[in-house]
């Protein structure tokens, strides 16, 4: 569903990501995983859309991202969430998720947020849509507050679910347990396996959490200065001797890296 090729990203002289390239089927999760400034989140701008690249090529699903103006990528069904939590903070829970389904059904909003107009039964539809999303989170109950007062933990799953709002088939995750309790982590991972379970779509999951990843991804990237170091299974990417470098900053006996 997602090819990328030479995909390339530079800062003013900083390359933050050089030549990558990934092939994701339906369904697949990856994890990337790499030391902070190794480009992960670069990564996921690019493929979401909130960045340009100045060299390569993502294809998802047949089309070339990189000619499609940005705000045309939610619709296709690539959903994104930030390493720094963006929700509306005055907005409820549940309206954050009502926002993001604008992407689907746009005249519908209006109303649905207003409680009036000829959208008003399909408004309901929506809100009881949006309802089932923060259910499936386990945070329904925080439906009616505003997002801006929420714990830490409960913010990070209405975005989650803000992001399930536009139905991906393509689901971006970055850095999904910054910030939260080796317990709260265990549990949010939990919900997205059942999530995927149900849903199926495709996730590429960024981290430097690496039991996370470690336990959710059957398939790693590791990213390293901006270059693709390393891919295999996590028990691979265990035991390379590059990674523990790239990670632990250990020498290296043969000089490879
Ligand atoms: N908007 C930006 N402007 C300038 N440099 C940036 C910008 N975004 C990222 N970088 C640089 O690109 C590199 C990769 O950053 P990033 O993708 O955020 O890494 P990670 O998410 O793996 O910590 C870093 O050196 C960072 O400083
Ligand atoms: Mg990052």
């Amino acid at each position: 569903m997602l090819k990328v090729e030479g995909l390339t990203k530079r800062f003013q002289g900083v390359v933050a990501l050089k030549d990558y390239r990934l092939t994701l089927h339906e369904g697949e999760i990856l994890g990337v995983i790499g030391p902070n400034g190794a480009g992960k989140t670069t990564l996921i701008n690019l493929l979401s859309g909130f960045l340009r690249p100045d060299e390569g090529s993502i294809r998802f699903q047949g089309q070339d991202l990189v000619r499609l103006p940005a705000h045309r990528i939610p619709a296709l069904g690539i959903a994104r969430t930030f390493q720094n939590i963006r929700l509306f903070p005055s907005l409820t829970a549940l309206e954050n998720v009502m926002v993001a389904m604008t992407v689907h059904h746009p005249p519908d909003l209006a109303s649905a947020l207003l409680g009036f107009g000829p959208g008003q039964r399909r408004a309901q539809a929506l809100r009881e849509q949006a309802m089932h999303l923060l259910e499936q989170l386990g945070i329904a109950h925080l439906a009616d507050r505003p997002a801006g007062v929420l714990p830490y933990g409960d913010q990070r799953r209405v975005e989650i679910a803000r992001a399930l709002a536009l139905k991906p088939s393509l689901l971006l995750l970055d850095e999904p347990t910054a910030g939260l309790h080796p317990e709260e982590s265990e549990a949010l991972v939990e919900q997205l396996r059942r999530l995927h379970r149900e849903w199926g779509m495709a996730i590429v999951m960024v981290a430097h959490d690496m039991p996370v990843v470690m336990r959710f991804c059957p398939r790693l990237h590791v990213l390293s200065s901006g270059a693709l170091l390393a891919e295999g299974t996590p028990e691979e990417i265990r035991n390379n001797p590059l990674v523990l470098e790239a990670f632990l900053g250990r020498p290296s006996h043969s000089g490879a890296a």
